[in-house]
């Protein structure tokens, strides 16, 4: 996912551009650059790669001026090289932007035909092109770039600036966030407060459809329509200890680090002393006969084992679908559909299309996040957020065990407001709710022999998960976090599709973890342990005490967690999944925090 910053400053913008994008690293790009008006001339800054290398070309041939505008660039269109890394400039413009222009091919065609020629792959070129083209048949900045936009099909987050005007930004948002900052003598513009947090936490987030002129004095705001109109100024706290390791390695290890003290925050503010209270206007379940949960990637992976929960408790029907799919399936929505988004960032262009196909179809629409200021929360008819804290690091580990608890408290609502769960049941798994952060704490402790077995797996080729009941979602996570940052292949199967294929996979260079705690499904996952090691299989047993005593010998290693009631097993296991891939990363050397190719929100489909 890109990441946009500007300033209309009292000071040198070059400084502050630079520590801006710092701070939308954990987004994932592959080069990055910064314009700037000085004293009317327009002048820009570019590098492939990290950041240092930007900073690197601005220490060598520095650029001046108190307005800019900078980009990390995530590619879409185009390799990642400088000549496609933003800002791109044609003639007396430069633009940033995130997103997808998805006509650019037709409006570079109507160009060339106008003599204005395309020096690069990118969509976003073809902007600067076209505002180039209007400020040529004399019209203003404000009403090029007005023009312009007017032609885009796509999503977008633009900042535009021009030659000759150090005192104006044009920007618009069409489908990728965009906030604005502002104090007394500066404005700021972000894809999101986090750039921002060190300058000001007064915010301001366009609607979709809004553009802005923005000079240092005005923030004038329209809407797709054209029309004047006013966005409310919020106050967002993003305090720097949010934003950096504070004293771990890697962001990913803080943030694992962080569950129990963030489940505690998210349990909080759903659990009462009398039970349990969604924010306004809630969910009625008594009205609802059928869930649909929509997300991707991990999200996806929370909405599988809610499906046991709603199921299993509250005897609610639930479909799930990866966002991407579902969109195109074009679902019928039945009458009484709830239909559920779970999505960490709220800006995955694939779950908030697939929540505007079910705008005006499904009873309610409801999305569990963990950015409430984001585009997924705002289109929503309830929004439950997970009180996680900013996650930094691509791959989701407290967001994903946050999107369980919440998920976990609406099946048990569900359940009692459907008759399956008395009060007296629904306090009794409430308490084992409240024991959770404090078997999290133990189940942490077995990051030492964690460590030391990721040593090994660091050495395989590939990695097989299994998983019984709401175990197979998480083996599922399990084989995500692996592949996502130690770069090993591995796969998830339920374990009782072993025999339907994947066991010829198995043999003594093929570590197969499993994820069973000593449940009621326990015995059959012995016996595909058992048909693994007879082919010469490692197995990797994550179980209880017991768990990992009944199981024998010829298992290969075993990680023990305490002792959990089975409905939480999938929280409590999500530990170890985690931290054994994150130790197999670091054995590998991997960049943990931005793996390759990834990046912390697909805001593009
Ligand atoms: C998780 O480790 C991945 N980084 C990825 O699968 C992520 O969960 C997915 O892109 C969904 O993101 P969201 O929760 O912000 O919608």
């Amino acid at each position: 996912m890109c990441g946009i910053v500007g300033v209309l400053g009292a000071h040198e913008a070059a400084p502050f551009l630079v520590e801006a994008l710092r701070r939308l690293e954990y987004r994932g790009y592959d080069s990055a650059g910064i314009a700037t008006v000085n004293q009317g001339q327009l002048a820009r800054r570019r590098a492939v790669g990290k950041l240092a290398n930007l900073s690197d070309a601005l220490v060598h041939d520095p650029l001046r001026g108190k307005a800019g505008i900078g980009h990390t660039r995530w590619a879409t269109h185009g390799a990642p090289t400088i000549g496609n890394a933003h800002p791109h400039r044609a003639g007396r413009v430069a633009v940033v932007h995130n997103g997808i222009i998805e006509n650019f091919r037709d409006l570079r065609a109507e160009l060339s035909a106008s003599g204005m020629a395309h020096e690069t792959d990118t969509d976003t070129e073809t902007v600067a092109l076209l505002t180039e083209f209007h400020l040529s048949q004399g019209l203003s900045p404000r009403d090029a770039a007005e023009r312009t936009l007017a032609r885009l099909e796509g999503a977008y987050a633009l900042a535009f600036l021009f030659e000759g005007e150090d005192d104006l930004m044009i920007v618009a948002r069409k489908g990728s966030p965009l906030a604005i900052g502002h104090d007394e003598t500066e404005v700021y513009v972000g894809s999101d407060a986090i750039a921002l947090a060190p300058m000001t936490d007064r915010i301001t987030y366009l609607d979709e459809g809004d553009w802005a002129v923005i000079t240092r004095q005005k923030i004038e705001i329209r809407d797709a329509a054209g029309a004047l109109v006013e966005r409310p100024t919020r106050i967002i706290q993003i305090d720097a200890a949010m934003v950096d390791k504070a004293g771990y390695k890697h962001f990913m290890a803080k943030e694992i680090a962080e569950q129990p003290t963030v489940i505690t925050n998210a349990l909080d503010a759903y659990l009462t002393e009398s039970g349990i209270a969604l924010p306004e206007p809630g969910l009625d379940f008594r009205t609802l006969d059928r869930m649909s949960l929509v997300a991707c990637g991990t999200a996806y992976y929370a909405c599988m084992t809610a499906k046991y929960w709603f199921e299993s408790l509250a005897r609610l029907p639930v479909d799930i679908d990866v966002a991407s799919e579902f969109r195109y399936r074009e679902p019928p929505i039945p009458d009484r559909t709830v239909a559920l988004f779970v999505s960490q960032s709220g800006e995955t262009a694939d779950t908030l299309a697939a929540l505007r196909f079910c705008k005006g179809k499904a009873a309610s629409v409801a999305a569990v996040v963990n950015v409430t200021e984001s585009s997924i929360a705002r289109e929503s008819d309830l929004v439950l957020p997970i009180h996680a804290g900013t996650e930094i690091g691509v791959a989701s580990t407290k967001a994903f065990t946050c999107q369980l608890v919440v998920l976990l408290i609406l099946a048990l609502k569900a359940a009692q407001d459907r008759g399956h769960l008395s009060d007296a049941d629904l306090a009794e798994r409430l308490v084992a709710l409240r024991a959770l952060p404090g078997l999290m704490n133990h189940a942490l402790a077995t990051e030492e022999p964690a460590s030391a077995l990721s040593r090994k797996l660091s050495e395989a080729r590939d990695v097989l998960f299994l998983g019984r009941g709401a175990m197979y979602p998480l083996a599922l996570e399990g084989a995500l976090k692996m592949k996502e940052i130690s770069y090993i292949h591995a796969e998830a199967y339920a374990s009782g599709e072993l025999k339907h294929g994947p066991i010829a996979l198995i043999d003594e260079h093929v570590p197969v973890i499993v994820m069973a705690p000593r449940d009621a499904l326990f015995d059959k996952t012995v016996s595909n342990m058992h048909e693994v090691m007879a082919r010469g299989g490692r197995i990797l047993l994550v179980s209880d005490q017991r768990g990992v005593a009944d199981a024998g010998d010829g298992v290969w290693e075993s990680l023990v967690l305490p002792e959990v009631d089975p409905f939480l097993a999938p929280i409590l296991y999500a530990l170890p999944a985690q931290l054994l891939a994150y130790h197999t990363a670091v054995a590998k050397g991997t960049d943990v925090d931005q793996p390759r190719n990834l990046a912390k929100s697909v805001t593009v489909e």
